[in-house]
């Protein structure tokens, strides 16, 4: 594995971003960020390299990539706006591909079905409530799935429940096939992908993490 001397991440204006941004940045690994609006607030930091561009750009993405050892993205439709998980995860693809970075960290919600899972009965239940709901959010994050899939990276998706910010922390549990838990802190995703960065344990695969 090429050692991670620079983490290209998407998403870091967000809720589960900001705080793996912030890992990363006090674990001095640099980073390159793709955000999309020069009024976020993002922490100033000597190893951290802003490209200001849209996940649905291919040029951005691109940008985002070049030098890069590793991609994590952590991007998240907003509320209104048309689904991005799909485009942006077919430029990150090629993009990846194009520049010889191979491993690939995305997070994504328990609503994800894989081969394999076996999600109780309750859990089905609110999958299909959501579905109700977030129909088209949802469907584009499955297909964005297929996508990694069928590509030759190394790549993991991090399936996780609720999110809760702020400074807290708890063990975490960890499952292949059904959520261990209604929820997970921030800081506790940002410790396991950045363990992931570095472990090729879940090559291929999408854990649940909780607390
Ligand atoms: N929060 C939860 O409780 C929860 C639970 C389960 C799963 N998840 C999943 O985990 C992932 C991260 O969630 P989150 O809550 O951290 O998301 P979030 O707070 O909504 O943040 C989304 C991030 O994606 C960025 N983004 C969206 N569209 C973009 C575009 N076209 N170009 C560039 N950047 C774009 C946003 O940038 P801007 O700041 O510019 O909008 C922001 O940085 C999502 O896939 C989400 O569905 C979250």
């Amino acid at each position: 594995m090429k050692p991670l001397h620079k983490i290209a991440l998407l998403g870091a204006t967000g809720k589960a971003g900001s705080c793996l941004l912030k890992h990363l940045l006090t674990r001095q690994i640099p980073c390159r960020v793709l955000v999309r609006n020069p009024e976020s607030s993002l922490p100033a930091h000597p190893l951290l390299e802003i490209i200001y561009g849209n996940a649905l750009d291919e040029e951005a993405v691109n940008r985002l990539l070049e030098g890069c050892s590793a991609v994590v993205s952590a991007l998240g439709t907003r509320k209104g706006e048309p689904p991005v998980q799909l485009a942006a995860t077919r430029h990150i693809i090629r993009g990846m591909v194009t520049h010889g970075i191979t491993r690939f960290v995305g997070v994504t919600g328990t609503t994800l079905n894989v081969p394999g899972d076996r999600k109780p009965f309750r859990s089905r239940c609110i999958d299909m409530l959501l579905r109700g709901i977030f129909g088209p959010v949802l469907r584009d994050k499955q297909e964005a799935f297929e996508l990694l899939r069928a590509s030759r990276l190394n790549w993991t998706l991090v399936r996780i429940p609720f999110l809760k910010t702020g400074e807290e922390s708890a063990p975490v549990k960890c499952s292949s096939d059904h959520s261990p838990g209604p929820s997970i802190h921030a800081n506790d995703l940002a410790n396991f992908i950045l363990q992931q960065l570095n472990d090729p344990h879940f090559y291929g695969s999408a854990p649940f993490i909780a607390n």
